[in-house]
């Protein structure tokens, strides 16, 4: 039985043996995992701890207002918009590992040059057990867990050995905001891995905006708490629709919305068919530039979770 108080003294004992005096940082997403590492850390060596968060220009609507909200009067907190850096270099790109490469070095080389200027001497790193299990399987290349290659830091990865749930309960305990204890788990690279095909800022800004409907749906009917993950894939698909009187041609969104205790299986739940079909007449009546939505209604495996 986990027990989640001795768990915190423990990696509490064992950080202020580890770092001691000495500097650190940490790449803040505004995710649980993140969000839990730097609570415990900061709690131990307080401002010696920088908490960067990176702009990568595929965040979800309004995440970089809520993350600062949080964050910027509870952690020594660095902000860097490097939004243009990566769309710029990702426009075109097609396939998703070779999104998630340019993504994951892209983020390090940001993060290098940020952290050049803090003179510190470890990363802590939010990975937790999935992470790990999933990229020795080479099931994805989660960016998160590949280490940046010139920097000379001593890695400290205090919830690595660590499920989802787990560590929920650890950030509550150290008083984390709800909605950052509950937040839906969201993939390193963004939103660039839930537009199928070429990147562009146009389909970004329709994967972003049908993404924040599903959001608000999801959370007026109450079923955030229930869902593991709830998003929109814009595809590579396009579809014959009609707006007004004249046939149009646009893209297929597709909503996921399943249930998982720890990514590693999820199921997709019988869902309110009203709300489904308020998300689809809602994204394609609020874009116009979409014609069709479906429904995925497959589990994992045999799907992931996202869809590139
Ligand atoms: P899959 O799609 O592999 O996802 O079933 C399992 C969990 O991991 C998240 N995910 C990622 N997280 N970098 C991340 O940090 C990634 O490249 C990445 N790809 C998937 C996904 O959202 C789900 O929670």
């Amino acid at each position: 039985m986990f027990d989640s108080d001795e768990f915190i003294v423990n990696a509490k004992n064992e950080i202020k043996e580890e770092i001691g005096d000495e500097k650190a940082i940490i790449a803040l997403s505004g995710g649980v995992d993140s969000s839990t590492c730097s609570a415990l850390v900061s709690d131990v060596i307080g401002d010696n701890l920088t908490a960067i968060f990176v702009n990568h220009g595929l965040l979800r609507e309004g995440e970089v207002e809520e993350v600062t909200e949080t964050f910027k009067d509870r952690l020594n907190f660095h902000y860097v918009d490097a939004s243009d850096e990566f769309l710029d270099e990702l426009a075109g790109v097609e396939d998703s590992e070779e999104k998630r490469k340019i993504i994951g070095r892209l983020f390090i080389e940001v993060f290098e040059r940020e952290a050049d200027k803090m003179d510190a001497k470890y990363l802590v790193q939010g990975t937790i057990a999935p992470d790990l299990i999933e990229t020795e399987g080479a099931i994805k290349s989660h960016h998160n867990v590949v280490l940046p290659s010139g920097m000379e830091l001593k890695v400290v990865e205090p919830v690595r050995d660590l499920y989802k749930p787990e560590v929920r309960e650890i950030g509550a305990k150290l008083g984390l905001p709800d909605k950052v204890v509950h937040r839906q788990p969201f993939p390193g690279p963004g939103l660039g891995v839930r537009v199928v095909g070429a990147l562009t800022r146009d389909n970004v800004e329709i994967c972003r905006k049908a993404n924040k409907i599903v959001v608000d749906e999801v959370e007026a009917a109450g079923l955030d708490k229930e869902l593991w993950q709830y998003f929109a894939v814009v595809t590579n698909t396009k579809a014959t629709g009609v707006k007004g009187d004249l046939r149009d041609f646009g893209y297929l969104v597709v909503l996921r919305l399943i249930c998982s205790e720890d990514a590693m299986t999820a199921e997709v739940p019988e869902l309110p068919w009203e709300i489904v079909r308020k998300m689809s007449q809602r994204v394609t009546s609020e874009i116009s530039e979409v014609t069709h939505v479906a429904l995925s209604i497959s589990d994992k495996p045999p799907s992931t979770i996202e869809f590139c």
